[in-house]
């Protein structure tokens, strides 16, 4: 039976993107279409989207609508891409007064009604359209408000009827709260008292706190996360409710589009590679180490990072770590990223102390995040939390060898190597702290001096497969059982 399925969310590859849940949105839009489903995927119309490389076709029944988000007036219009690995349809919701910003997120007053207004301009054009979605699927707390929405202001929506309501929570530490003083932005009214009256007291509005009441089902994005989120370490303040709705929350583990992330056909390399063929590897290795301004040889380990510079992504323990370990160990690493202006000066200063051994460069670059991948010996998460990650499932693939905290997804997808048996595929680490860290990398190091123990690893990890196709099959169960197919 085929359903139809409205996802929303903020951000989604290939039209914008700053971390995962771009790569998430996207696939699991592509992978619903491709098994036969009626998904559809609503996300802004951001400036930076490439239109030429992505032409968008104005929907006529959704040009122009007036939009009032609470007491203030925006003017929406609606326009479809689609996605460029099957074709499933993309909402672009245009509206510039909003979305024509010099980057996804702001710290703009006006935050919460970018999102919100997104979320009722979503519904609203399904409502325009006359489609009626058997689930609307929220992703984070841009979205959040989706469940509360459903229930008030569009409970008496025909294309609504039926419609169940699913959230994800892809991370937690971003709740996008808000002052309470704008609580008339939520245009509630009298249902204001549906609202959690202790944060409202408290003087504030947490969006994600709303999903996580109201969604019919919840879920983030690995098992172990799932458990992780109901506790005071992990909880980020949420904790309570979540442990209320426990029986609602499933993890489901991301997938891998290995359509993009797969060194057997990687559109930014210029040669490709398997298990079979790790020599390639070797050579993209060394071309990249000359283009970049490294000074070691080809046999010098290198580690990767690519991340968000966060504090969620353990950065504080390298701080003493790696000055250590880069001093007394033959090692390099290539560093991309953007954030935290105290981990973008740690990895300058890094940089400078080990020239030649340490490259720090400072921005988003797609086309640099793959060859990090392909071209690294290890790859290095060592989160504070980590909901899913999805590097050190990409690293795997690339016969890159994966270093991370046993948190999250990361402990849920690399197995710490077994020398003796020859089992696992990477190296983890359990405790947040320095002298964790440093065992890891030292033992990382240690390993690969040993040629056969490494390249058992490595073959190990690019056994893996995390593609997608199972993942869907977790999320239709939970989309079936809701809508009652
Ligand atoms: P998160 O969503 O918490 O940032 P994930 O590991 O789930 O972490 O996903 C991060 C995604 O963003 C990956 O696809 C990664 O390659 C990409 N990414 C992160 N930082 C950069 C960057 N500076 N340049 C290019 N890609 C990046
Ligand atoms: C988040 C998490 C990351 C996850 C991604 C996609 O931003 O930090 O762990 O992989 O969302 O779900």
């Amino acid at each position: 039976m085929s359903l139809a399925i409205a996802l929303l969310a903020s951000e989604a590859t290939p039209l914008s993107k700053t971390g995962g849940l771009a790569d998430v949105a996207g696939a699991l839009t592509e992978c619903l279409h491709a098994a036969g489903h009626d998904a559809r995927l609503f996300t802004p119309g951001y400036a930076s989207i490439d239109r030429t490389r992505f032409p968008a076709r104005p929907l006529p029944a959704l040009q122009n609508v007036p939009l009032a988000v609470g007491p203030h007036q925006y003017v929406f219009s609606v326009s479809e891409v689609r996605l460029p690995g099957g074709g499933a349809p993309a909402y672009l919701i245009e509206c510039p007064a909003l979305y024509g910003r010099g980057t996804l997120y702001t710290t703009d007053p006006d935050e919460h009604l970018r999102f919100l207004a997104f979320t009722r301009a979503a519904l609203l054009s399904c409502a325009r359209l006359g489609w009626a979605p058997q689930i609307v699927h929220c992703n984070d707390w841009h979205t959040a408000f989706g469940p509360l929405l459903l229930q008030t202001q569009f409970a008496h929506e025909e294309a609504f009827r039926r419609t169940r309501t699913v959230l994800t929570i892809h991370n937690i530490g971003y709740q996008g709260v808000f002052g309470a003083a704008s609580l008339a932005d939520l245009g509630l009214g009298e249902q204001s008292h549906l609202l959690h009256q202790d944060d409202l007291r408290a003087g504030y509005i947490n969006p994600l706190r709303h999903g996580i009441l109201y969604a019919n089902a919840l879920t983030t994005v690995s098992p172990t996360h799932a458990r992780e989120i109901c506790t005071e370490e992990y909880g980020m303040g949420l904790q309570d409710s979540l442990r209320m709705r426990e029986r609602d929350l499933t993890g489901i583990l991301n997938g891998v589009d290995y359509t993009v992330w797969d060194p057997r056909c990687d559109e930014h390399l210029p040669r490709h590679f398997d298990e079979q063929h790790l020599d390639v590897k070797t050579d993209l290795k060394r071309q990249f180490l000359a283009r970049m301004g490294f000074t070691t040889l080809a046999s010098v380990p290198l580690a990767g990072i690519v991340s968000r510079l966060a504090v969620q992504k353990g950065f504080d323990l390298m701080f003493d770590v790696l000055p250590r370990v880069l001093e007394t160990r033959e090692l390099s690493l290539m560093v991309l990223g953007t954030g935290e202006d105290r981990y973008e000066r740690f990895f300058d200063t890094l940089a400078a102390r080990f020239p030649g051994r340490v490259i720090f460069r400072h921005g988003y670059d797609d086309a640099l995040a793959h060859w990090i991948e392909a071209v690294s010996d290890l790859f290095l998460m060592p989160s504070r939390y980590e909901p899913c990650g999805l590097n050190q499932m990409y690293s795997l693939r690339y016969g890159t060898v994966p270093v991370v905290r046993r948190t999250g997804g990361l402990a849920d997808s690399v197995e710490h190597f077994d020398p003796g048996a020859g089992t696992g595929t990477g190296i983890v680490f359990n405790d947040f702290d320095p002298p964790a860290l440093h065992w890891a990398l030292s033992t990382a190091l240690d390993w690969h001096a040993q040629r056969p123990l490494w390249q058992q690893m490595v073959r190990n990890g690019m056994a893996k497969d995390f593609s997608w196709t199972r993942q869907t099959e977790q999320y239709l169960q939970i989309y079936r059982r809701l809508s009652g197919e």
